[in-house]
């Protein structure tokens, strides 16, 4: 069992290496983790957004992998004035769960994009609503 503890970090990291081509950070815990976003964003007048003013809606889900910060965009533009945005996070564990930021545009444009940043080694899902007229 010791052995099997001992082994499997460097089978992961050979593996690692094969599949990515530098060598990832195992020694001296450096922290990849970006610290731009939120947990979740609620921005604009969403007490009063309808169900019938959605633009949008995107689910985003990216599964873990050792060692890699999972990163996505959502992007949408359109006519409508965006008065809503919800970046919902499905993950409720602050320690595991990732993070997002809007990259460009938003509430009160007509377009927006939103970036999503897993934490290194963890996956990330949300749900995204935007809301315009
Ligand atoms: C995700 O973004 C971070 C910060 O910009 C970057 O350091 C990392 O390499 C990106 N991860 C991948 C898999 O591209
Ligand atoms: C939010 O509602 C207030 C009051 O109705 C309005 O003045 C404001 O422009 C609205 N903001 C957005 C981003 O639609
Ligand atoms: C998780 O993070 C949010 C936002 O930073 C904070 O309000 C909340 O208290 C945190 N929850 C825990 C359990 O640490």
């Amino acid at each position: 069992m010791n052995r099997l503890i001992f082994i499997l970090p460097i089978v992961a990291v050979v593996f690692m290496q094969c599949a990515y081509g530098t060598p990832p950070q195992v020694h001296g815990v450096r922290d990849d983790d970006d610290d731009d976003g939120t947990y979740e964003i609620i921005s604009g007048n969403c007490s009063i957004a309808l169900a019938a003013d959605i633009i949008f809606t995107d689910h985003v889900h990216k599964l873990l992998i050792p060692f890699v910060q999972r990163n996505a965009t959502s992007s949408w533009h359109g006519d409508q004035k965006i008065y809503c945005l919800e970046v919902l996070n499905e993950d409720s564990d602050n320690s595991t769960r990732g993070t997002a930021f809007v990259k460009e545009g938003g509430v009160g444009h007509t377009f927006v994009t939103i970036e999503m940043h897993s934490k290194t080694s963890h996956g990330m899902e949300f749900d995204i609503m935007v809301y315009g007229k």
